[in-house]
């Protein structure tokens, strides 16, 4: 690997993903590839702490693996793997389970709001999460991790059991830090403004998904909860109008100020349809890759491979190190 800092992300294949995936993620992870070295990844073992079908999991990892390219990461620059192709994701996760302790992780936001979405299926591995997590980021000496607003709370105990480890068994992990989106970190739904927007919502006029065509991302934008009163300012108690201008100035590179003129003293209407066309624009040629990709399996198969082979190289490294520092005898090879 060249000469860069080290720069991790990863997503769920736990579904299509949505407009908030695509600014809190994916869009910043084009922008920043080329600045670092970039290691992406299909985080299917992190899905199985929800129950999932088998098929439609496998269907969604291609999905993922193609959506990626189709936004712009470029496999033979940046190393795309899927997780569970990297058997260090899951031996590191026992390592650190040994420093983290259950209070940890029992009192992590999202541990306790899937509690209570899954309340027939609360496994150990729902609460272990963000360590499989500080495991992905910290196997690669990662320094900046691009994510949502969401994940900023296990990307905070990443950053605790690097340090803790560090101090009882010396210097072996780098510390990370997030990235995050000035437009976009947090996009919220559109029928619920105060909830945030997500691919896992029963109703499917509350996101936009990657793979919504035009015309749906219009009639979706239109039945968006806005308000009663007519003004398109981002103001604490318009969260419906906050939420569609932080959409459109993200989606057309605009500032806030810039769009809130350019929509004065137009009506709600006019206003939620130009947000979905704008939209559009962007998603729409994306979808069409993405979909032409996903033609191609063995394309897929062999990006896949590939990354799992390069990512393998530079995780057993931390990993060998983590053995020797807590003290296992080394494996003997050949
Ligand atoms: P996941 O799959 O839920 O989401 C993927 C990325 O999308 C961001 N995101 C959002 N950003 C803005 N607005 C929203 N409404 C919104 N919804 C989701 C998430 O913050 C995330 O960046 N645990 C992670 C996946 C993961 C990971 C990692 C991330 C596994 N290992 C290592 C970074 C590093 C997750 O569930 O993301």
């Amino acid at each position: 690997m060249e000469d860069k800092k080290v720069l991790f992300s990863a997503i769920q294949p736990s579904g299509i993903l949505t407009i908030g995936n695509y600014l809190g993620a994916l869009r910043n992870f084009k922008k920043l590839q080329s600045d670092y070295n970039s290691i992406f990844s299909v985080a299917d073992l992190h899905t199985l702490t929800v129950k999932q079908d088998p098929a439609v999991l496998r269907k969604n990892t291609y999905e993922l693996t193609a959506l990626y390219i189709a936004c712009g990461i470029n496999p033979d620059e940046s190393i795309l793997f899927a997780q569970s192709h990297v058997p260090c994701h899951a031996e590191l996760t026992w390592i650190l389970n040994t420093v983290t302790y259950p209070g940890e992780l029992s009192r992590m936001t999202q541990f306790k709001d899937k509690s209570l979405k899954h309340e027939d299926n609360i496994n150990m591995g729902l609460m272990d999460y963000p360590v499989l997590m500080a495991s992905d980021i910290l196997l690669y000496q990662t320094e900046l991790v691009p994510i949502g607003a969401d994940q900023k709370q296990h990307l905070e105990l990443t950053r605790d059991l690097a340090i803790r480890f560090n101090n009882r068994f010396g210097e072996t992990f780098k510390v990370p830090e997030g990235y995050f989106a000035k437009n976009g970190a947090r996009v919220m739904s559109l029928c619920e403004p105060e909830r945030k927007m997500s691919k896992s919502d029963a109703n499917e006029n509350a996101f936009i998904s990657m793979n919504d065509d035009p015309a749906t991302i219009v009639r979706k934008f239109k039945r968006a909860v806005t308000d009663s009163d007519n003004r398109i300012v981002c103001d604490e108690n318009k969260k419906g109008i906050t939420n569609l201008l932080t959409i459109y100035s993200a989606f057309t590179d605009k500032t806030i100020e810039e769009a809130e003129k350019e929509f004065e003293g137009k009506g709600y209407g006019e206003f939620k349809v130009r947000v979905g066309e704008a939209v559009a624009d962007v998603i729409e040629p994306i979808r069409q890759e993405k979909n032409k990709l996903l033609q191609s399996k063995d394309y897929l198969d062999s990006v896949l491979k590939s990354g799992a082979e390069r990512a393998q190289y530079v995780a057993y490294k931390t990993l060998n190190k983590v053995y020797k520092k807590v003290g296992l005898v080394p494996r003997i090879r050949g």
